[in-house]
């Protein structure tokens, strides 16, 4: 591939509304046929640069290419790569993609992603930058939605950590593209959305309010979307302690709740839905994660230029 050829995901805006339904189209065809699937990678390899913790990110894009048939190289751990060293990010990645055709890289540094997307040969996929973006949870709430909902007319709170949390901050801007959204915004007035997000939501003219009660919210969700409180953004940990157990979601708190209503999570999560929850039919945190795995395998297909 040439390097204008190469398509990268650093945010989710880099890929269009039609090429999302896309790997919708294409990963649900793998959840009904996953054989059809199984030697479509073959000979071909992922490598997976985690300079920052991972497990189901890292874990379903290396179940994602295994089940296509292809191999995976990486690390997860900076220390354990040459970053020690002082190797630069673009180093690494250039030198990555002389033994793999497709990377996703996950880095503490907010930015980092794109600027080693400017010198890599291979496609690049953004696994988490920072709290910043993460463009493939994204892919996988959205297929989520797609197959509990629809895409498009619900009321969905987001609630906990919405200014450090970046799979908030790709699925606002993924969702601002589909028709009838209703966003509640429910979090401690010190972890509100950053402004930078608000500002593309008032230029989509989407509907927003911003709350800090769960209990208020809860009656008008159609999807509640919790989210953990990150820790490791933190400037210190007093803050963190006092912020950590804001949110708790329990049975008796979802009373009020409609009853299709879908909990989601990123994962991993905390103390922010007690484990109580997970029976309750509403629950759809684990099934997101396979969810994963489908639009993952997807996203190489479709960045490797075989779908
Ligand atoms: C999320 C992340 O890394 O941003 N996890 C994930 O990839 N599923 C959410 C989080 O860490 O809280």
């Amino acid at each position: 591939m040439s390097k204008s050829e190469i398509k990268n995901l650093i945010k989710i805006t880099d890929l269009s509304k039609d090429e999302i339904d896309h790997l919708i189209e294409i990963a649900d065809q793998i959840e009904a046929n996953p054989k059809g699937f199984s030697e479509m990678c073959r000979h071909k390899k992922l490598a997976t640069l985690f300079f920052e913790p991972s497990t189901r990110t890292r874990l379903s894009f290396t179940a994602a290419m295994m089940e296509l048939g292809g191999d995976v190289l990486g690390f997860d751990d900076a220390g354990s790569s040459s970053a020690t060293k002082g190797e630069s990010v673009s180093d690494t990645v250039v030198m990555a993609g002389c033994y793999a055709d497709i990377i996703a890289m996950r880095h503490p540094k907010e930015g980092a992603p794109v600027i080693a997307s400017q010198k890599t040969t291979v496609p690049l996929i953004n696994a988490g930058d920072g709290g910043h973006f993460h463009p493939t949870q994204t892919l996988t709430d959205l297929l989520t939605i797609s197959r509990k909902k629809q895409l498009g007319n619900f009321t969905i709170g987001l609630c906990g950590d919405l200014m450090f949390g970046r799979t908030v901050h790709s699925l606002i801007e993924a969702l601002l593209r589909y028709e009838g959204i209703k966003f509640i915004l429910i979090s401690p007035p010190e972890l509100r959305l950053p402004k930078y997000v608000k500002d593309e939501m008032d230029e989509a003219g989407a509907e927003w309010t911003e709350c800090e009660a769960l209990e208020d919210a809860m009656p008008d969700l159609d999807i509640l979307y919790m989210t953990r409180v990150q820790r490791e953004r933190f400037f210190n940990e007093e803050d963190y302690v006092r912020l950590r157990d804001s949110y708790i979601l329990t049975l008796d708190k979802l009373k009020t709740a409609k009853d299709d209503m879908i909990i989601m999570h990123p994962l991993p999560r905390v103390n922010e839905i007690a484990v109580e929850v997970d029976d309750d039919p509403r629950a759809c945190y684990f099934y997101q994660a396979l969810c994963g795995k489908h639009i993952r395998m997807a996203l190489i297909l479709y960045l490797l230029g075989l779908k």
